[in-house]
């Protein structure tokens, strides 16, 4: 896709069709306004008849509009004008495009106002190029087809750029979520991780099966004992500042595909979890996102990859582990597999300088059940860098939502036999008993849990999003990355 920034006039550009946006307000701002001069008037009329509403990601058609050089033109709503920001823009951006991405088209040119900030309409034209792309990557005839060619009118060609990053990098984790297990294997993800990363430049290293024992890695080999596709854990890193006193650390967990191992899921729950690598392929995307920004930050980003499977190999219930870093686990439930990979992915990240964690993992059901599909449930041993992202998520409009750490849900995971058990009492409180447990593995450093089981990954399409892997949160990692304050800077605020 071609992505061009264009100073013609909105009514003389020759186009597929061409998209503008109203406020829930509906009142019409410049853009819309020559549009509506132009067409004598078909806009104020649609308004006033309350065909259109300005409602957010609402989408109408106007086809073969006289006046207009465009082969139609897309009214989209805004939603309320007090509430916009990246996360509508890109919403309403996206709905657009999902809708014209039906049919092939050559050309469709964006026009929304000249007055939103870069990173709106990066967040839009992020928006739309996701918003073209399906998860059909085996279907014969594309449900969504991407156009040749956007035009985006009335914005820096720095936008732009930025816009077309992200929603390549939001594309990429997508689509290797949305990928079938048996196409996405440990061995295979870590492939794609490299090509990605060795073209923008970060630094990789591929831990494989016999690297995992020499590093004391038993929890992620554990994990993986039952599969006949070996583990890895990937290791990226980027240096925008090799000064840094600070490093982020971005661990994902990668579990491509989760059967459950001999707490064997029932079928239903089965169904998705190819998914289940997701925070790994997030935070892949948003390294690549970080380098190709070139932000002035050190960032390391660890991708835990195994796939949790049963036979005469696998681990066990009642086995008890040794973690990295000396810890040992009694395995209750070889579901609760995720917690365990990132264990020893967190400890790795400590020991090679993370000074600041995030992971990203679609960790328990509990999470689902408690905010359900589309927020992340967030967890912390630090809540001034918890704030960070909270304020991160604020701007790009992704939610989230903090659950407590209360010291009395430790007693949950105290083991009989070892040290911790991967499992809390009963099913209460799941999300956090899941969180207590990796704070064991993070050495008291300012750490972030994101639970993001219910917002990575989508059974019903969305107006703005076909169904599938959504990239949730990577747009927020970048995000986190770009405010990120260096250490000493840091520790005062702290
Ligand atoms: N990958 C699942 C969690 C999950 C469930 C993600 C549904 C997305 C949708 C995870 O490995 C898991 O199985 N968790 C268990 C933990 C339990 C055994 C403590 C769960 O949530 O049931
Ligand atoms: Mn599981
Ligand atoms: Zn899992």
């Amino acid at each position: 896709m071609k992505i061009v920034s264009s100073g013609t006039s909105i009514t003389g550009i020759e186009c597929d069709a061409v998209v503008t946006g109203i406020h829930a307000d509906a009142v019409m701002g410049p853009v819309p306004q020559r549009i509506d001069e132009a067409t004598g008037g078909i806009l104020a009329q649609l308004i006033k008849h309350k065909e259109v509403t300005g409602k957010l990601a609402e989408v109408t058609a106007i086809l073969a509009p006289s006046g207009l050089a465009a082969r139609q033109l897309l009214v989209v709503g805004l939603g309320d004008r007090d509430k916009f920001g990246q996360g509508p823009a890109g919403h309403a951006a996206g709905a657009a495009a999902k809708q014209l991405a039906a049919k092939p088209r050559q050309t469709v040119a964006f026009a929304f106002e000249s007055d939103w900030d870069d990173d709106v309409v990066a967040s839009a034209l992020c928006g739309a190029i996701a918003g073209c792309h399906g998860q059909d990557l085996y279907r014969a005839e594309k449900k969504l087809t991407p156009f040749d060619e956007i035009v985006w009118l009335e914005a820096s060609e720095a936008a732009l750029a930025e816009g077309e990053t992200l929603g390549e990098c939001v594309n990429v984790t997508r689509r290797l979520v949305n990928e079938p297990p048996s196409a996405m294997s440990p061995t295979r993800l870590a492939r794609e991780a490299t090509e990605l990363g060795q073209q923008c430049g970060l630094e990789i290293e591929v831990w494989d099966e016999r690297r995992l024992e020499r590093e004391r890695c038993s929890m992620i080999l554990s994990v993986a004992r039952g599969s006949a596709n070996p583990p890895c854990l990937v290791v990226l890193k980027y240096r925008g500042r090799p000064d840094a006193a600070d490093t982020l650390g971005l661990v994902g967990k990668g579990i491509t595909f989760d059967s459950g191992g001999y707490s064997l899921k029932p079928r239903d729950a089965m169904q998705h979890m190819k998914a289940d690598m997701a925070g790994a392929a997030t935070v892949l995307g948003a390294m690549v996102a970080i380098a190709r920004f070139q932000l002035p930050v050190s960032v390391n980003g660890y991708m835990a990859l195994a796939e949790n499977m049963v036979s005469g190999e696998s681990y066990r219930v009642g086995d008890v582990l040794t973690a990295r870093n000396g810890k040992t686990i009694e395995v209750q439930n070889t579901d609760a597999e995720g917690r365990l990979v990132l264990a020893d992915a967190l400890d790795v990240a400590v020991e090679q300088g993370a000074t600041r964690l995030v992971d990203l993992a679609t960790l328990t059901g509990a999470c689902l059940a408690a905010l359900g599909t589309d927020v992340t449930g967030i967890m912390t041993n630090h809540q001034a860098w918890c704030d960070e992202l909270i304020a991160a998520g604020q701007k790009t409009g992704e939610l989230l939502w903090q659950l407590p750490m209360f010291e009395l849900y430790e007693q949950q995971i105290s083991g009989a036999v070892a040290d911790i058990k991967n499992l809390g009492e009963g099913r209460w409180a799941g999300a956090i008993t899941a969180a207590k447990f990796l704070e064991h593995f993070v050495q008291g450093r300012p750490w972030i849990h994101c639970d993001i089981a219910g917002p990575a990954f989508i059974e019903k399409p969305k107006a703005w999003l076909d169904a599938g892997g959504t990239a949730a949160m990577l747009r927020t990692l970048v995000q986190l990355a770009r405010q990120s304050r260096d250490a000493a800077e840091a520790r005062a605020a702290f």
